[in-house]
């Protein structure tokens, strides 16, 4: 397929480039560069587009006209959408519209949206299946799912098909090593861990050592990216089948506390770094576990990096 990748020159769209590329499709990046990396992007061609520009955006699909849309150009910082929810609701939002217009005006009715266990809020029971209620506490989860609603809207009015999948907690890099996680400033947790090991920072920080947890820290489900990417794979050919839009789950199905990742690295590494235990952070669930029933019966897919240590392996 002549795919469009929104934001395929960052961390997880970077990864989604290449897989898809491998895989024979013809991709073309479309990114603002805001948060991305031009040598990123190391297969098929880029396309400097902001989603904000309505009139790029046009002229892009029609002088390409791409059979499917992957996209993943959203800001995505819990802790930053609560300082800055503007920021989130313009991009986020806004953006997409401008996106999903853009995308009907050209005829292009398949697509697959990165969306986020964050449109959940605090579980009520685990592991969080699709039906679970969407009560997001924080507007980066609220921005995803105001997008989730105007899809069921865009479907029936449009016809626009498409899968929103529900990531978890991204991590990991390219196997090969040609790829890896460049946010600056870094604020995800593997990541700051991972430069505490190669001394590229004294210390990490846990935000919060008391909640309702086993040791006090908050659990996350992480999902390797190539998973992320092989699903997309895998969602593409169900929306060539035509078949009906779909909300997926998408995690590892396993949880691991801050502190057990901090003491996983260390084992894995041999190497000791300072922590800090920090109070807790804006916006943070105590936990988010996904089920992957519905991901594994619609579209046969199981994660293949299943266990934290395969993960992390990816890293070092
Ligand atoms: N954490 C620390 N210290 C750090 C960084 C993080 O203790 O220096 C903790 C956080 O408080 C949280 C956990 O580690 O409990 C994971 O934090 P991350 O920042 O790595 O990831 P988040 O869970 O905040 O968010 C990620 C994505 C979001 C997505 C969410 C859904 O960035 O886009 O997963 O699970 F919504």
């Amino acid at each position: 397929m002549k795919l469009f990748i929104v934001g395929g020159a960052g961390y997880i769209g970077s990864h989604m480039v290449k897989m898809a590329e491998k895989n024979g499709h013809n991709v073309i990046t479309l990114d603002n560069l805001s948060t991305g990396h031009k040598n990123a992007v190391i297969a098929g061609k880029f396309e400097f587009c902001d989603i904000l520009d309505e009139k790029k955006l046009n002229a892009l699909f029609s002088h390409h006209k791409p059979d499917a849309v992957i996209h993943m150009g959203a800001f995505s910082i819990v802790d930053e959408s609560v300082k800055d929810p503007f920021k989130y609701y313009q991009n986020n939002v806004s953006g997409s519209l401008n996106l999903f217009k853009a995308m009907i005006d050209n005829n292009c009715k398949k697509l697959i949206f990165s969306s986020t266990a964050a449109i959940f809020g605090e579980p009520l029971y685990l592991p969080i299946d699709e039906q679970h209620k969407k009560e997001p506490i924080n507007p980066y989860g609220k921005s995803k799912l105001m997008i989730e609603d105007i899809l069921k809207d865009f479907d029936k009015a449009y016809g626009l098909k498409y899968i929103s999948f529900r990531y978890f907690n991204a991590a990991g890099h390219d196997p090969d090593g040609e790829l890896s996680e460049r946010h600056e400033p870094e604020t995800h947790l593997l990541p700051i861990i991972i430069q505490a090991v190669n001394a590229q920072r004294d210390h990490v920080r846990i935000f919060g050592t008391d909640y309702d947890t086993n040791d006090g820290t908050c659990i996350r489900d992480y999902i390797h990216v190539n998973d992320i990417a092989l699903s997309h794979l895998k969602g593409l050919k169900y929306l060539q089948k035509d078949f009906p839009s779909l909300e997926l789950n998408l995690g590892n199905g396993n949880g691991f506390s801050v502190k057990e990742i901090i003491k996983t690295v260390k084992e894995m590494t041999n190497k000791d770094f300072n922590v800090i235990e920090e109070g807790r952070r804006d916006g943070d669930p105590k936990i988010l576990l996904a089920s992957g029933e519905k991901a594994k019966n619609k579209l046969d897919f199981t994660p293949s990096f299943s266990d934290l240590k395969s993960i992390i392996k990816t890293l070092i």
